[in-house]
């Protein structure tokens, strides 16, 4: 019988049920129906405090700070990573930053410690914007890649939408929806393929 495989969905936004909330839905449900397991974790939730440069991690691969244990694990469980945030000033809300950057061990296991790295796994990510400001997607999208990056993640895509603000405006632009889905199931059929050998 075949495994199923544990999606991970990462919400950045501080603001619940929003667009970027709805859009992950969206591919969760999606990545469900493909088969696969999915697991939510919001960061204004887990609210894990930022890293402090300490490079502790350096030395040992592991963070001294004594928050974040459930988040590695998670982490660390899963098959495949769906983030999805909405675009603060070019970049990510600082909820989501503070966890980006509590990767850090992943990079020091990886380039100071030469560790072996994470496996291989696939995953994506949805970024949406009111589009108010001129200065797009590029720094939350190169954050973003950046830490999927060292998590071993192979991006599928970055599905981008830009024009909506108020929290339910994603809901008029069934497109955005679709693209949503359509990425979660590509993760999802991905991931099982890795799960189970390509059988
Ligand atoms: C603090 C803050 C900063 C924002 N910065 C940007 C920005 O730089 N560019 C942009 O297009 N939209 C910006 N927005 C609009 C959000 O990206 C937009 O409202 C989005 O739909 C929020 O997603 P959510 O509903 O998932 O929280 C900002 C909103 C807030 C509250």
């Amino acid at each position: 019988m075949s495994a199923r495989p544990l999606v991970l969905g990462i919400a950045g936004s501080p603001r619940e049920g929003g667009n970027s909330d709805r859009l992950l839905d969206a591919a969760l449900q999606a990545a469900r129906e493909a088969g696969a397991e999915t697991r939510l974790l919001a960061a204004r939730d887990v609210g894990m405090t930022p890293c402090t440069g300490c490079n502790s991690c350096s030395a040992t691969g592991e963070c001294v700070l004594a928050d974040g244990a459930d988040v590695y694990d998670a982490i660390d469980a899963a098959d495949a990573i769906i983030v999805s945030s909405p675009v603060y000033f070019a970049g990510v809300p600082a909820g989501l930053k503070a966890l980006f950057d509590r990767m850090q061990p992943y990079w020091a296991r990886t380039y100071e410690l030469g560790l072996p790295r994470p496996p291989r796994r696939p995953g994506g990510a949805i970024l949406v914007r009111g589009g108010g400001d001129p200065y797009g997607f590029a720094g939350a999208e190169a954050t973003t890649r950046s830490v999927l990056a060292v998590l071993g993640i192979d991006v599928l895509e970055i599905v981008l939408v830009e024009g909506a603000d108020a929290p339910a405006d994603v809901e008029r632009e069934p497109g955005a929806l679709v693209r949503a889905r359509q990425l979660g199931a590509a993760v999802a059929s991905a991931s099982s393929e890795r799960t189970n050998g390509g059988s």
